[in-house]
């Protein structure tokens, strides 16, 4: 019974969750009321019923949908204060949030509206909470390189409200290679550089985001145990992986969490993290996915702490921040 006390208490960093995956259907109905948006399904039940996922696209139409609620400012803020409230419940001392522009600004939401409702909520979270919280702005791969300059473009005026970027949705058809461009131009102006690699597919779009995107983490990155040689660059680089048991049970990456590689991935030198991804819609947030993928595999106190250790040495805080922690 300690260990899960331990992973409960523990002091953690959460670095891959997405915020629109954080509104619960509860919220989904409430904004959509206040909002005057019509959703098509009948009730919070209804909706809660539809997250039965096959796979990395059925998961994303929904979470699509579900975040056409989100219309003003203070819807942003409403939703971002709710996940902080549960990652400081869940001893989360930072966390390093994805959001996605394209999802709001393709529907004509404006991206002042978008970047300051998020960034008053980190504020605000880390003067009542003591929680660190900043925002990783996430391109849209299933949408082109020139839609992902255009975003760029469009957040720069508010470029001290976010410290990196990242690359999310549809992995399969769309190789890193797509943005190589676009993640230059990030990496001279200097924002931090991360990519969803490796949930669904090969590990060459794991080599890709190393070597073409020359990104700082790895998002999942669970299919790189297909490669020996990639695994043992990754242990030999230390680069962390940012790893989401939930998720990739309810995408059907690992259908049982008994059969999830994190233990492997963590016993063969790499530096792995546990994440939520998507708490809304996958089941749990971070404290969940710790729970049961310990549960599940009978990891204990060593991994729990090398886990935790590993979350806090891996965050973009700078060294002066993380001393407070590690
Ligand atoms: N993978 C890709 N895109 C996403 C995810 C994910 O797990 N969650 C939200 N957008
Ligand atoms: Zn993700």
């Amino acid at each position: 019974a300690h260990v899960p006390a331990l992973l409960r208490t523990m002091p953690k960093a959460e670095l891959h969750m997405h915020i629109e995956g954080s509104l619960e259907p509860e919220l989904i109905f409430a904004l959509a009321q206040r909002n005057g948006v019509t959703l098509p399904y009948a009730s919070v039940e209804a909706l809660r019923a539809a997250y039965a996922f096959t796979d990395l696209q059925s998961f994303l139409d929904i979470y699509y949908a579900g975040a056409s609620v989100l219309l003003q400012e203070v819807d942003f803020y409403d939703m971002a204060m709710a996940y902080l409230a549960r990652a400081a419940a869940d001893h989360v001392v930072r966390t390093e949030i994805f959001f996605d522009p394209q999802t709001h600004t393709e529907r004509g939401v404006p991206m002042a509206t978008v970047i300051h409702g998020l960034s008053r909520a980190c504020k605000d979270a880390e003067a009542r909470w003591g929680i660190s919280a900043v925002l990783i702005l996430s391109f849209l791969r299933h949408l082109s390189e020139e839609a992902a300059f255009e975003t760029l473009e469009a957040a720069l005026p508010y470029r001290e409200h976010f410290v990196g970027i990242g690359l999310d949705s549809s992995e399969r058809g769309n190789p890193p290679e797509k943005f190589e461009r676009v993640f230059a131009r990030c990496k001279a102006l200097g924002l931090h550089l991360v990519a969803h690699a490796g949930e669904e597919g090969p590990p060459a779009y794991v080599w890709g985001a190393l070597n073409a995107l020359q990104v700082e983490r790895i998002d999942h990155g669970v299919q790189s145990e297909q490669d020996p040689e990639l695994m043992r660059h990754l242990a030999a680089t230390r680069m962390p992986l940012t790893v989401c048991p939930l998720s990739n049970q309810k995408l059907c990456v690992f259908p049982d969490l008994r059969d999830h590689n994190l233990p492997r991935l963590l016993a063969a030198g790499l530096n792995v993290t546990v994440n939520s991804d998507d708490p809304a819609y996958f089941g749990g947030y971070v404290n969940d996915n710790y729970l049961q993928l310990f549960a599940a595999t009978g990891m204990g106190a060593v991994q729990a702490y090398q886990l935790a250790r590993n979350s806090l040495e891996a965050t973009f805080a700078s060294p002066a921040q993380q001393a407070a922690w590690v």
